[in-house]
């Protein structure tokens, strides 16, 4: 082939564009259809430890490797009244829940909530309901999950059982609040004075609290930017991050914007780091505010592409129904490995991350009610990415052969990011290659790093793009060894299978 067909970038530790957050391996629980109740929690199952927790589900989430755990929604959270769900279970009220249309036991809340954090060895992330309700339930909630005692509400959650605070560190103030389809829907200025007055009294009783403003539902809201510009303006001094959401799917059957979904992504995350700094400027502010994509993944929201079960829907109201139940392919653990390369290569401002979501509902772990638990085929990218991406990212600009597509015109076929573990030196090379026809040949000049062994060459790509895991045949899908790739004379040499994820680790 020739040179013109090849993919090249250089790496050098000079040219870095950030240490990563941890956080940015980040997953989500809502209180939606199976993820809580069949997903992380199903007490009769013959893996269920004391608290009703599954284990085999525990053991594959410490697989996956996720960081910050967001919960309890989500446009659940709209509705959410955290007193139901602590206390005594067998007195829990049950409740509507609006947003999707189901009935809340409430058996699970949030003391097990913090109970699986804890066991999986990730961080949680709460949202406070902004839609329903205001600054006096949030600063509540803060006070019953974090004060050590001594008040009717930390002395409350002792007598519930939970002597020491929860010490919940970082908080979202209320979720997707600019879609007219959440419960409390509110206009820019309405959320932002909200948002600024509950962050003011939660950082009165504790100032050091990381928060989060709702940013855009996704990057084509007709509001997007002008919301995020009113909601900054009411609370630069007092938030950390402003949030960003997207979901993907291949939209009227195009699968080539499809796999290039990340150029959304990533032009989405430039323009909301845009339009902050806007802010920042006009505000005088040195103060940077940093960006949480605390809701990220492939989602068939037109309900096509296949699912876990063959079931029928549920009535209305029903308690934990199946929803959302995306069965992922090939192509769409590819997108989901750019996806994290996208968050990856802007790592200097996006400093959470949350893969939504953690078990059954768009997820990347699946269950069987009484039955196994499984790797999804989008589980794979996510636990490389956290197991190899922790470090600095080093700077990857590639020249790379481009194809056409319908919605974002020439695309590169390769996209691609690294990162420079700074302990050991080792550098992790992710990439993918979207084209769904050729191999793509790829050189990297490995400037100044002293690498020279290729540890290993991971590869995700199938001659069915569509194939899956299920139940029935849950490694299906799974990655493989690489062939042929080389590691000489300062420079890596490989061949990407068409529409691959690739993983070097190169020492
Ligand atoms: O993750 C599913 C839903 O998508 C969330 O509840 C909501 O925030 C978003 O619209």
């Amino acid at each position: 082939m020739s040179s013109e067909h090849t993919a090249r970038f250089t790496l050098d530790p000079a040219f870095s564009v950030s240490p990563v957050d941890e956080r940015i391996f980040g997953s989500f629980v809502e209180h939606l259809g199976r993820c809580v109740y069949e997903g992380v929690y199903e007490p009769g199952h013959e893996s269920a430890d004391e608290a009703g927790l599954r284990t085999d589900v525990l053991e594959l989430v410490r697989e996956l490797g996720v960081t910050a755990i967001r919960y309890p929604g989500g446009n659940f959270v709209s509705g959410y009244k955290w007193e139901d769900s602590v206390g005594p279970r067998d007195e829990r009220p049950r409740r509507l829940d609006l947003a999707w249309k189901s009935t809340e036991s409430n058996r699970f809340g949030l003391s097990e909530f913090v109970d699986f954090v804890r066991k999986v060895g990730g961080t949680p992330m709460m949202a406070v309901n902004l839609g329903t309700r205001g600054v006096g339930e949030a600063i509540e909630l803060q006070e019953y999950a974090n004060h050590q005692g001594g008040t009717a509400l930390s002395d409350l959650r002792a007598a519930h059982g939970d002597k020491d605070p929860f010490d919940i560190r970082l908080w979202c103030l209320g979720n997707e609040l600019d879609g007219p389809w959440q419960t409390g829907h509110k206009t820019a200025d309405e959320y932002g004075r909200l948002a600024a007055e509950t962050a003011r009294a939660m950082r009165q009783i504790d100032p050091d609290v990381e928060l989060v403003a709702c940013g855009s539902s996704n990057q084509a809201m007709p509001t997007f930017a002008a919301w995020e510009s009113t909601v900054l303006e009411h609370t630069y001094d007092l938030v950390d991050h402003i949030s960003l959401h997207a979901y993907y799917y291949p939209r009227d059957g195009d699968v080539d914007s499809f796999i290039a979904s990340a150029v959304d992504t990533e032009s989405f995350i430039e323009n909301v780091v845009a339009t902050a700094d806007h802010v920042g400027a006009k505000l005088k502010s040195d103060k940077r505010i940093n960006l949480s994509f605390d809701e990220w993944n492939v989602w068939y929201q037109d309900g096509s592409g296949p699912k876990l079960s063959d079931e029928p829907p549920s009535e209305d109201w029903a308690e934990a129904p199946r929803l959302l139940e995306d069965n992922y392919t090939v192509t769409d653990a590819v997108v989901v490995g750019s996806l994290l390369i996208a968050l990856l290569r802007h790592a200097d401002r996006v400093k959470v991350a949350c893969q939504a979501q953690l078990v059954n509902v768009i997820a990347p772990i699946a269950t069987v009610p009484g039955g196994p638990a499984w790797r999804q085929t989008i589980f794979h990218p996510f636990a490389q990415a956290s197991r190899h991406g922790r470090g600095t990212v080093l700077d990857v600009r590639p020249q790379s052969p481009t194809h056409t597509t319908a919605k974002y015109g020439e695309v590169d076929l390769l996209h691609a990011t690294a990162v420079r573990d700074e302990e050991t030196g080792a550098v992790t090379v992710f990439a993918v290659n979207r084209g769904r026809e050729s191999e793509l040949p790829l050189e990297v000049a490995l400037n100044n790093l002293g690498l020279t062994e290729l540890v290993e060459h991971s590869v995700l790509a199938d001659a069915d793009p569509d194939a899956r895991n299920t139940a029935d045949d849950p490694d299906r899908v799974a990655p493989h060894a690489g062939t042929g790739a080389t590691l000489a004379d300062g420079v890596l040499k490989a061949t990407l299978e068409p529409l691959s994820w690739n993983v070097f680790r190169l020492a």
